[in-house]
């Protein structure tokens, strides 16, 4: 087993933490404060190809692998989730889901415009009344024969002001169940797509959240997504490779508030000593140092069984659970470090505190993990950790 990183995955790394370094950091409070949409970084992010890592070179993307992206989310995640949520929607549910089951139109029309950056992506499945149900899509596409008929309300949708392409789910045959759902691909200017008002969230502050009201919107046919009632298996298999992304977000946003803690806790005297020489502050960093370590290796590893073609969807729940976990706990300790200058936006730990909640609540909350995870461990090929 070698736990050495390419030097090609080394590049990727080191060019996205200086990426987020120059680019990210100056005014990322700013734009935090002011809900201020990050467009001229994501403009350099599309240009430097952050946006279509996974993408064929073919469609303009960048050839990696699922690894190269996880490394790269999680050196923007240090510094910038606002930045870092709209580049996973992108990478690894928009591109990825039009690149695996979409068909050559649609790769060719679409790919080239979000691999760039030119046009962003959004991922249309939560809905006011489903949520982690699913499977109960109000929203409903009719079949008019060269046409769906798509209306309904989408909401937590990221990117829901920006994208200009949006993947939506909805209902053909509400009799067959999920097996009736439907993964359409909407232009926003399409006649019928409205915006709702961008939500003021707690934290990814500078991203835009927004619901998206469809009122007879005419999809054509070619606009669909495989076989007919493939929806919401579409939707499930984009999800558990969006979980690795989401994870890579957390192991950022854990490792950037304990870099942040390190450095302030050897600068910082208290009782004569610098705090990290304080047994209740060395413990603290011993047990971020740990954790963070520990969710660093499932997440690779869920990244790793992508690469390889191998089964990764409950190797993906674990490690977005896990590394969720880990950010939100370590955060809040991360902030504690700190002490009062913690609690001001100027020491940027709390931002990192704000970010982690969202990594326990989208693309599937803790407990839809924990549903993913235990249907493996107690189905009938019982899981086995290895
Ligand atoms: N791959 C392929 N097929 C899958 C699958 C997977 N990973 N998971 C489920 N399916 C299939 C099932 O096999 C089943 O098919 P059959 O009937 O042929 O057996 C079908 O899909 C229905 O599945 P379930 O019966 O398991 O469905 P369920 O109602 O019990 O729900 C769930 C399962 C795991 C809770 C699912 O509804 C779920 O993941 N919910 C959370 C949704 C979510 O993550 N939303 C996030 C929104 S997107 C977002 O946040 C993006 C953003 O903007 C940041």
């Amino acid at each position: 087993m070698d736990f050495h990183l390419s030097e090609e995955h080394l590049a990727v790394q080191a060019a996205a933490r200086d990426f987020a370094q120059k680019e990210l950091k100056p005014g990322v409070i700013e734009r935090d404060s002011k809900m201020e949409y990050p467009y001229e970084q994501i403009k350099k992010m599309g240009e430097l190809g952050f946006l279509g890592m996974m993408v064929a070179p073919e469609y303009g993307g960048g050839g990696m692998d699922s690894l190269s992206y996880v490394l790269a989310m999680e050196e923007i995640s240090k510094i910038d989730n606002s930045c870092s949520v709209i580049m996973s929607v992108n990478n690894s549910l928009v591109c990825w889901g039009i690149e695996t089951f979409g068909s050559t139109e649609q790769k060719a029309k679409y790919l080239p415009k979000l691999a760039s950056g030119e046009w962003i992506g959004s991922f249309c499945l939560s809905e006011p009344e489903a949520g982690s149900d699913a499977t109960h899509q109000r929203t409903t596409a009719v079949d008019m024969g060269d046409h769906y008929l798509l209306n309904g309300t989408k909401n937590w949708i990221t990117n829901g002001g920006t994208s200009k392409l949006h993947l939506v789910m909805a209902q053909t045959n509400p009799e067959k169940g999920s097996k009736g759902i439907n993964c359409l691909i909407v232009e926003t200017s399409m006649p019928g797509v409205a915006i709702g008002a961008k939500e003021d969230k707690l934290g990814i502050r500078s991203s835009d959240t927004h619901t998206i009201m469809y009122t007879d919107v005419k999809v054509p046919k070619e606009n669909r997504i495989g076989e007919d009632g493939f929806g919401f298996k579409f939707a499930m298999k984009s999800l558990a490779g969006g979980r690795i992304g989401i994870a890579a977000q957390a192991l950022g946003i854990a490792g950037g508030a304990y870099e942040l803690a390190l450095e302030y806790s050897k600068q910082r005297t208290a009782f004569g000593k610098p705090i990290n020489q304080h047994q209740a502050i060395a413990f603290k960093l011993a047990d971020m140092a740990t954790e963070i370590e520990a969710a660093k290796l499932m997440v690779y590893r869920a990244a790793w069984l992508k690469d390889q073609g191998m089964d990764y969807s409950a190797a993906s729940a674990m490690a977005k659970l896990y590394a969720s976990e880990v950010a939100m706990r370590h955060s809040v300790e991360a902030v504690q470090v700190h002490g009062g200058y913690g609690f001001v936006k100027e020491y940027h730990v709390e931002r990192l505190m704000r970010d982690a909640k969202i990594t326990q609540i989208y693309e599937g909350t803790s407990e839809v993990q924990r549903i993913v995870i235990s249907r493996e461990v107690t189905g009938g090929k019982p899981y086995l950790p290895v």
